[in-house]
């Protein structure tokens, strides 16, 4: 579908996100001829730049992401030409004159579609919102993108949604978390519901766990400032990981229009079991890195990272056993895990299904592997399903072997970066991918018990060695399941 000229305005265009990620994924669509000819990019931030310096920091901050530093010289030209810059103060109401001059048409010109990023602290999302009320540039056609952390707790959260919402409808606010925009996270709804094969067994009389992990071997960069009073539980947990959590467990929706799809992912979020004290201790594992090697390369520990605090309790690692309480889910653990400085860089959800009742074949010969689905987001995209064969031969020996779907291999067609695709849904109106105020709060409604209780017991994060799998208490997380995450079950 093509789309409708449009006027983007990126506040925080100057930032880390509008370079590496947002105007990369812009000329990736340009290239594709994706973009109408007359669509403007409007960079908004607060150094006094003209529009050449700003340029120069995108010659040097954005264009080593696009194409391996070597973008096609006739689309950058006309990239560039749709770039302008404009140096406001967001929180001086007075400064958005001049962004104003550089919009095209009134706000209610619908034939321009107008959205406005907020790749921002959200500490200034709602000042941010009124300030555009007041200067006339945001109206009952325009959009908002709102960027993570969206709020810390629940009730910051809930004034995000408040104040945002006394401007914006909520049809007007898309939330983004960029796991969704993840091919394969989509691809999980086509396999669950574009096929009849998988939704019968999709239940707990037929699975016995699912594990969810995002792991990372990269560190925290420079994004110290920001993660230190974030963590992981923040930034990766409450967000990425429940959301892949709900578009698993989640029922058929009626339809994938966006509120019946959201409809289902908040039910799913509303039947996550509460924590007890008791489940608190037992159940969620707290981790920071200290030194060690990853990928053979020595690295520092998290507290001695530069400028880190030496005191430092923020957690680098979460792990914990999540629990449905619905007739398809019930008894059935759902597993997360995610961490920086760890053993590879990955991200995938494993469904292991239940092992065979009885069986029929001498055991000697034969060690049973419960089948289980594998789906696989980065660094490949892909999906295995394991499953029990003969070897060939005299005899009756069965061991485990893969049926593998390498979606690279099978669509041959280029990627789409998540932003990419993401940002494409905002400029086309459709909210499907992005999340609702009431999913938002309830996801950090679930996890703020475990905020408090770190809080409360001045928890200390267990220490694990970078390069590793995290602290031995997530194997033990499993294992008194009777259970293994996915890497610790495979054979040397
Ligand atoms: C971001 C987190 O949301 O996701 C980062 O803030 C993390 O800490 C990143 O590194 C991981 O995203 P991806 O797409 O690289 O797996």
């Amino acid at each position: 579908m093509a789309l409708s000229d449009f006027d983007l305005v990126l506040f925080g265009g100057s930032g880390d996100l509008s370079m590496r990620k947002l105007l990369p994924a812009l000329y990736n669509r340009d290239h594709a001829k994706g973009l109408p000819e007359t669509a403007r990019i409007i960079c908004v931030g607060r150094n006094a730049w003209s529009r050449e310096e700003f340029m120069e920091a995108m010659e040097q901050n954005a264009r080593p992401h696009i194409a391996s530093g070597n973008p096609d010289p006739a689309t950058w030209e006309r990239f560039r030409g749709r770039i302008q810059y404009v140096s406001l103060d967001a929180a001086d109401a007075a400064t958005y004159a001049a962004l104003k001059g550089a919009l095209r048409d009134g706000p209610d010109d619908s034939a321009i579609v107008r959205v406005f990023y907020l790749a921002m602290p959200p500490s200034l999302f709602a000042t941010i919102c009124r300030n555009l009320k007041e200067s006339g540039l945001a109206s009952a056609t325009s959009r908002v993108v709102l960027e993570k952390p969206l709020g810390r707790d629940l009730a910051s959260a809930q004034q995000i949604n408040r104040e945002v919402g006394q401007v914006f409808s909520e049809s007007q606010i898309f939330r983004i978390d960029h796991y969704l925009g993840k091919e394969t996270v989509q691809n999980l709804l086509a396999l669950r519901f574009g096929n009849v094969l998988f939704e019968p067994l999709w239940r707990r009389e037929w699975i016995s766990d699912v594990q969810i992990t995002i792991a990372e071997e990269l560190g925290v960069g420079n994004r110290l400032d920001y993660y230190d009073t974030a963590g992981a539980l923040r930034d990766m947990l409450q967000n990425h990981l429940l959301q892949l959590l709900c578009i698993v467990a989640m029922e058929p929706p009626v339809s994938a229009s966006p509120d019946a799809v959201r409809d289902e992912k908040l039910k799913v979020l509303r039947s996550l079991k509460r924590f007890t004290p008791f489940t608190l201790a037992q159940d969620v594992v707290r981790g920071q890195y200290r030194s060690g090697h990853v990928n053979g390369v020595a690295v520092p520990g998290y507290r001695k990272e530069p400028n880190a605090n030496p005191d430092s309790r923020t957690e680098t690692f979460v792990a914990l056993k999540a629990e449905i309480d619905t007739w398809r889910w019930a008894g059935v653990p759902f597993y997360l895990r995610t961490g920086k400085r760890m053993a590879d860089q990955l991200a995938e959800i494993v469904v292991r299904f239940k092992k065979i009742p009885a069986s029929i074949f001498a055991r000697p010969n034969t060690t049973f592997q419960p089948n289980s689905l594998l789906i696989r987001l980065q660094p490949e995209e892909e999906l295995q399903l394991q499953l029990m064969a003969k070897t060939p031969g005299d005899g009756m020996r069965l061991r485990p072997v893969e049926l593998e779907l390498d979606f690279k291999e099978t669509f041959k067609t280029p990627r789409m970066d998540a932003y990419e695709r993401l940002l494409l849904d905002v400029l086309r109106g459709q909210l499907t991918l992005f999340m609702r105020s009431d999913e938002l709060e309830a996801a950090w409604e679930w996890v703020e018990p475990i905020l408090n209780y770190w809080e409360q017991e001045g928890d200390e994060p267990m220490p694990y060695t970078a390069g590793t799998w995290g602290p031995a208490a997530a194997s033990a997380l499993v294992a008194r399941d009777g259970l293994q995450w996915r890497e610790e079950s495979i054979p040397e």
